[in-house]
């Protein structure tokens, strides 16, 4: 674990932040403001104009690579391999820092970097608006840092360097070690089995209260609308997942503790396994590139069937009443 570095390394050099989207316009403004030389690649959409808007003096990709020493790849996965081979590949020097916010692409080898420059990772563990407001407060967040390939012999001190760049340094943060094929497979893992996991749990616990004669505003408001799950993260966030049960009452620590292994059953612990076995052996990652090849087809109807569920018509009518955002 790294608390502190040196910027020294990179702060005679130009930085290029290619996207600037939620990770490039927060990670480029935390940089400038650390006093480094920081110039922004973009394709001509919204984002150019708002790093202009920003103050920075923006370039097609190639030309900013061209003019740069230290590359940050920070535009969507899906689109980054395209990219790299037309635009950014041919444009790196001898020496050049390449480094990413996320190990998909390098992990599942969809990005080959050339021999000599340096692959580093600096993942950042928090969404692009925290990494700027966090900064703006003088506070750092998680980054996972990596090395994939070190042409130079110092390319952990590069990834450092851009970690404290990049602000995630500053009081509270911390950078882990760690690897491209970490970041990629912990990223899927998590998003796949805390996320889609938890979506799905409170849908089928929609469907079983319904069953059991529940309004299904009330069962709405419990499982998710009140606000009582954002309390409950934060609850975790700040006192880890056991210590906040004692936030609750008696009867609830006992049910959840009872329950709770009920539903997570050795059953649902092998599909986890599972779940993790097509992540590692890179299935997944083949899966979501046929899924894009073929136009995303199968992708769409998932999302249609999603959106025709009941627990969604219901929704729109609770938080319209509630004059929550809708779209
Ligand atoms: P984003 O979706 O905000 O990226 C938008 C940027 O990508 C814009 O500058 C846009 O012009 C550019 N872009 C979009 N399509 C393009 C194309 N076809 N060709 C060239 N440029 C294109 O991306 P985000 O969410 O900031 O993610 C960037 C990287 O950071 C990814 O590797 C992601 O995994 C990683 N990351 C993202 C986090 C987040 O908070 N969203 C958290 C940690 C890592």
């Amino acid at each position: 674990m790294h608390f502190d570095s040196n910027l020294n390394l990179i702060s005679e050099k130009s930085i290029s932040i290619i996207g600037y989207g939620n990770q490039g316009r927060a990670q480029a403004l935390n940089l400038r403001d650390n006093g480094l030389n920081v110039i922004i690649g973009n394709i001509r959409d919204e984002y150019w104009e708002r790093a202009e808007r920003d103050g920075f003096k923006v370039y097609p990709i190639g030309d900013a690579v061209k003019l740069s020493e230290v590359t940050l790849m920070l535009i969507p996965d899906e689109v980054a391999p395209q990219v790299f081979k037309e635009e950014v590949e041919g444009n790196l020097r001898h020496g050049h820092v390449l480094c990413f916010a996320s190990g998909y692409n390098v992990a599942f080898g969809y990005i080959k970097p050339p021999t000599y420059v340096d692959v580093v990772l600096v993942a950042p563990r928090m969404i692009g608006e925290g990494v700027r407001s966090l900064f703006l407060e003088g506070k750092g967040f998680p980054v996972l840092i990596g090395v994939h390939q070190d042409y130079s012999g110092r390319a952990l001190d590069h990834a450092l360097a851009i970690a404290k760049g990049i602000g995630s340094l500053n009081p509270g943060g911390v950078a882990i070690e760690s690897s491209f094929w970490e970041e990629a497979v912990t990223d899927l893992f998590g998003e796949q089995v805390v996320g889609g996991g938890m979506l799905h749990l409170i849908r089928a616990a929609f469907e079983v209260m319904i069953e059991f004669g529940i309004n299904p505003m009330v069962a709405i408001l419990e499982l998710y609308a009140s606000g009582e799950l954002i309390e409950l993260a934060k609850a975790i966030y700040k006192y880890g997942l056991w210590d906040q049960l004692n936030l609750h009452s008696s009867t609830s620590q006992y049910g959840q503790q009872t329950r709770g292994p009920k539903i997570i059953s050795e059953v649902v612990k092998a599909t986890l396994r599972s779940v993790m076995e097509d992540i590692v052996s890179g299935k997944f990652a083949e899966e979501w590139m046929l899924e894009q090849r073929t136009a995303k087809k199968n992708f769409e109807k998932i999302w249609r069937e999603n959106l025709s569920h009941e627990i969604v018509k219901v929704e729109k009518e609770l938080y319209k009443l509630l004059r929550r955002l809708i779209q």
